[in-house]
């Protein structure tokens, strides 16, 4: 564990507290699977943030990336602590909407983002915002642009957006979570028979605000030195557009994928590890360029709630294959986490209430899911697992609810955010009821 982490997570009297209470109090109060999220950490990652960069560089701006985990309370503190807010489709627009989230501070993403979504995100749906659903909209695919226009134009708005490029540049944990090479379904080909005749295009249109360019390099990412390639290729870019068209570019973002800690050595950076150098790189470039500065934006989420959120699970048969491997059964696995199952993922977890104990019997903890990949962690040491136990994965803040499913119709778990001594449900349990309401 690492930075305010050892704060928030801590043992007392052979317990595992998150913040000022006990999680197995928690499990027993709300349930299991239970996700549990601790506010002071994620309003410490914004805090972060403003100090060591937006406070730090003039201009500099950040978002929350809302795939990683959104629910209106989250929007309500990405909100009150000044910061714009991704989404990537309806549903997560209608979710920031539905919580008062300023649609100003919106931008949507997505590489194939539907006439309907686009419609909802410049018109604001029901009509019910004079600037329309999304302050910005990051441009993915080629035929976009001339949508957003003629939507712009119906409803009478000048719609600011962002060319997403495809920098070229690889970046990430695993291959399912990179997203900047050359081959890839993301972004706008860097080739200047495509980018230049659309930058011209969205620069002219009356119904447009060009204000720049985006790139997302991957997710897990530790090492700086990619992004900053992948702002050489964005700013050979803007040199190239002030020339062409003496367009001066205002914004560039260089998308989130700050990696974290999981497991074993990995180690969280922080932000300034990452920021420092690519701002001092941007300026160097515009000052031998002549170029004016660009107003620099990022766009974290994992960075921000994955290491806040950890899940909470009872156990249940705990069998010892004779010879082989001991698993340890829990009440949720691959429909609240299925990043093992996907990515390879590895994590970290405690038995909650023998905190305290030596964990010294190796086990595999395996999910209740119809599947033999539904593992959740392999080869852990644990304490003396029984049925009935409290065990506690963490770092599954990040795509974990998110990406949660209901496979083998597992209704979705509750989540808690927790802040001292107060736990707060911000989403309840789904009923059986609920998650069957739409089958006819
Ligand atoms: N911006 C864009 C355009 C993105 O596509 C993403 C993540 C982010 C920002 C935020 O990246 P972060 O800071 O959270 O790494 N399901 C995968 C992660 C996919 C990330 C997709 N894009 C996982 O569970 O690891």
């Amino acid at each position: 564990m690492n930075d305010q982490l050892e704060n928030i997570f801590t043992v007392k009297d052979g317990e595992l507290y998150i913040e000022g209470l006990k999680a197995a109090e928690l499990a027993k109060d709300f349930g299991t699977p239970l996700f549990v999220y601790s506010e002071t950490l994620i309003r410490s990652r914004f805090a972060e943030i403003r100090r060591d960069f937006t406070d730090k560089y003039p201009g500099a701006f950040a978002a929350y990336a809302g795939k990683a985990f959104l629910t209106p309370a989250m929007c309500r503190i990405v909100d009150e602590e000044g910061f714009y807010l991704d989404v990537v489709s309806a549903g997560e627009l209608f979710t920031a909407k539905r919580a008062g989230f300023p649609a100003e501070r919106i931008s949507y993403h997505g590489n194939n983002k539907t006439y309907e979504e686009l419609d909802t995100a410049i018109g604001g749906g029901a009509g019910d915002l004079k600037n329309g659903g999304a302050g910005r909209i990051v441009v993915d695919g080629l035929d976009e642009l001339d949508i957003i226009e003629s939507l712009a134009e119906k409803y009478g708005r000048q719609q600011a957006v962002l060319f997403r490029i495809t920098p070229e540049v690889s970046a990430g944990a695993h291959a399912h979570v990179t997203t900047g090479k050359r081959d890839s379904k993301f972004g706008i080909p860097i080739d200047e028979h495509i980018i230049y005749p659309l930058i011209g295009k969205a620069i002219e249109s009356p119904n447009i605000i060009f204000k720049g360019f985006h790139f997302h390099i991957g997710s897990q990412i530790f090492e700086n030195a990619p992004y900053l390639e992948a702002a050489g290729k964005a700013l050979a870019i803007i040199k190239e557009v002030r020339r062409r068209f003496m367009y001066t570019v205002p914004e560039l973002v260089v998308g989130g994928g700050f990696g974290i800690r999981y497991s074993g050595d990995e180690e969280r950076k922080p932000y300034s590890y990452f920021m420092d150098p690519i701002m001092e790189f941007v300026n160097n470039y515009c000052a031998d360029n002549g170029l004016s500065l660009p107003c620099i934006g990022i766009e974290p989420g994992r960075s921000i709630v994955g290491d806040a959120g950890a899940t909470l699970y009872t156990v249940g048969t705990v069998k010892q294959v004779p010879g082989g491997t001991k698993y340890v059964s829990i009440d949720g696995g691959m429909s609240d986490n299925i990043r093992p199952a996907l990515y390879g993922a590895e994590y970290e977890a405690v038995i909650a209430n023998k905190a305290g104990t030596v964990p010294l019997e190796k086990v595999t903890v395996c999910g209740k899911l119809c599947g033999s990949g539904d593992r959740i962690i392999e080869d852990i040491y644990v304490a003396e697992p029984k049925r009935g136990d409290i065990l506690c994965v963490f770092a599954t803040g990040a795509y974990g609810y998110s990406m949660a499913s209901n496979y083998n119709k597992l209704p979705k778990p509750a989540v808690v955010l927790v802040k001292g001594d107060k736990a707060n449900i911000i989403v309840r349990r789904q009923t059986l009821e609920a998650m069957t309401e739409d089958e006819i």
